[in-house]
């Protein structure tokens, strides 16, 4: 059976094949991590569009049977665009947190962080509006939380500091629940729910996508019949500084990756 293809704009997808290989444990992944030109964060929609088509057509070479957009940013401002381009299913990782979200919300307040081109596309947004108008959406870019998380800042002084003024407009409009909008902010749970409390509800959306994943597979009747799992993980820079961050976001070591230079 073919592959599951899945790609990122760099480490932080891992926490999405973390979901992938516990809910689906019998799945081959060929995982690309963008290194070269990670962050997305920070980039124009045609770039991100650019490389992310780019990627899938990579992930297309090593004859995957499907497609998982594990990065946040180029879920939410390319994938909208590029999806129906391609014969190969593709998900992303917007529509499964923003179901779980406005599953959760009593109050009918959801917050939203991600990076600043997530925020600015407005993806999340339009689609919580798209599932329940009455919701309101308060919407806040963390763009520090990316780089704190790769270096290994879980917490502390700064960290909170930090988190507390991205976090205001969220508590200050009383949200009940957070969609975790980015890769990396699982990582960064604990110092969230310090400074929101610990009644506002986390969505961590790479639980969700795995759920959704194997529900179109299943209907596709893609599943993997056999009981192989093997795992491949390509970047496009810096193996040695995947290896090392991997670790962090997959729970364990990753066999080592392989660097290709002509996505
Ligand atoms: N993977 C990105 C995301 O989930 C975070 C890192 C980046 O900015 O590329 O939005």
């Amino acid at each position: 059976m073919k592959p599951i293809g899945v790609f990122d704009s760099g480490v932080g997808g891992l926490t999405v094949v973390k979901e992938l290989i516990r809910q689906l444990p019998f799945e081959d992944i060929v995982y690309f991590g963008d290194t070269a030109r990670v962050p997305y964060g920070i980039k124009s929609k045609e770039t991100i569009i650019r490389f992310s088509i780019e990627n899938i057509l990579f992930l297309l070479r090593h004859k995957v049977k499907f497609i998982c957009v594990a990065c946040n940013t180029a879920s939410s401002v390319a994938l909208p665009i590029i999806k129906s381009h391609f014969k190969v299913p593709i998900v992303g990782v917007i529509a499964p947190g923003v179901r779980e979200a406005v599953y959760a919300t009593q109050n009918k307040r959801i917050g939203v962080i991600g990076t600043s081109s997530t925020i600015r596309s407005r993806n999340y947004e339009n689609q919580i509006k798209e599932l329940n108008p009455q919701v309101k959406v308060i919407a806040s870019a963390c763009p520090l939380f990316v780089p704190f998380v790769e270096e290994g800042w879980f917490g502390g002084k700064v960290v909170l500091e930090v988190a507390k003024t991205y976090l205001k407009p969220l508590k200050k409009a009383g949200v009940d629940t957070v969609i975790l909008g980015c890769t990396h902010y699982p990582l960064l749970k604990p110092v969230i729910k310090e400074v929101l409390g610990k009644k506002v509800k986390l969505i961590d959306s790479a639980q969700q996508v795995a759920i959704e994943v194997k529900e179109i597979l299943t209907g596709l009747n893609l599943l993997n019949k056999g009981h192989s799992s093997r795992h491949k993980f390509y970047v496009s820079d810096n193996p040695e500084w995947f290896s090392r961050l991997a670790k962090r976001f997959l729970g364990r070591p990753v066999p080592k990756a392989t660097m290709v230079d002509n996505v």
